[in-house]
């Protein structure tokens, strides 16, 4: 049974844990060939081995340059084309961070210098090796952070709340000179992964508490997320460019 993204080359950027590896390994499941980066080398690269050939593991932090057009240009050099990035990768920093009275500058930076600039970095670059390629799709994970207020964490929040506008001013620059590539957000609701986990700091009470105000009264699996830029990553979507895809179990729609 053909794949449903067979035959493309796809990045996906923090791809050693959670949302990242569930992603990639669906990816590489429906035919595309998956390029496995993260600042993780370990866990990276033995996904890269447990899913076997053509997949590759590149060590890369998202918000070096130069080390986008590296991993860009080594992909080119592997497989002759990039045909999709998922813009991934991201950190949430300390739980509860700070409130804005007390977030520092130094912890605002590094946050967004991930969550932000390396997108901003990761759509820069793979625009013309996409166009290259003759088109193609961009799907940076955002977060519902996006849309709701985070008073905990006021970097996270509002660097997330960049990458969701900042798709929508890739897909729209894309769309209007003709590129053929196309560039929407997802917006996860809380994930089952480290990240995930560290929002409750082991207080089961309060890990408690929020599931009740989740409508499905579950949290999501990584792969719940990895099926939404499946979706958007596949000539599926060839009709969808600057949406925002929403996938909470309902928690935003009360
Ligand atoms: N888990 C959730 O509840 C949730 C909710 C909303 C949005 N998200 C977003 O989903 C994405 C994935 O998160 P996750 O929950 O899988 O987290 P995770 O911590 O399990 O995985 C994040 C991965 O990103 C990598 N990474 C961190 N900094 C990097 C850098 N500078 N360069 C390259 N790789 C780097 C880490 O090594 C790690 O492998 C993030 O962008 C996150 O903000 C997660």
């Amino acid at each position: 049974m053909a794949g449903r993204v067979n035959g493309k080359v796809i990045m996906v950027t923090g791809a050693a844990s959670g949302i990242g590896r569930a992603t990639a390994t669906l990816l590489a499941r429906e035919g595309a060939t998956v390029v496995l980066t993260d600042v993780t080398a370990d866990a990276g690269r033995a996904l890269a081995r447990e899913l076997g050939g053509p997949h590759v593991f590149i060590q890369h932090d998202v918000s070096d340059e130069r080390q986008w057009q590296d991993v860009i240009g080594e992909t080119q050099k592997l497989f002759g084309k990039l045909n999709g990035l998922v813009n991934n990768a991201g950190v949430s920093g300390p739980v509860p961070a700070n409130s804005i009275e007390t977030e520092t500058l130094e912890t605002w930076r590094k946050i967004n210098s991930v969550n932000l600039e390396g997108v901003f970095l990761g759509c820069k670059h793979a625009i013309p090796a996409i166009r290259e390629a003759g088109g193609g799709a961009i799907v940076n994970i955002s977060s519902l952070a996006a849309m709701v207020a985070t008073h905990q964490i006021p970097a996270y929040g509002a660097g997330k709340a960049g990458v969701r506008q900042l798709s929508k001013s890739v897909a729209m620059h894309c769309a209007f000179k003709g590129y053929k590539i196309r560039c929407n957000s997802v917006h996860p609701g809380v994930i089952v992964t480290p990240m995930g986990e560290s929002m409750f700091k082991g207080d089961e009470r309060e890990k408690a508490k929020y599931l009740r105000s989740i409508p499905l009264k579950t949290f999501g699996e990584p792969v719940d997320i990895g099926y939404a830029v499946l979706y958007l990553i596949s000539d599926e979507s060839k009709f969808v460019t600057g949406a925002e895809f929403i996938v909470d179990g309902g928690a935003s729609a009360i």
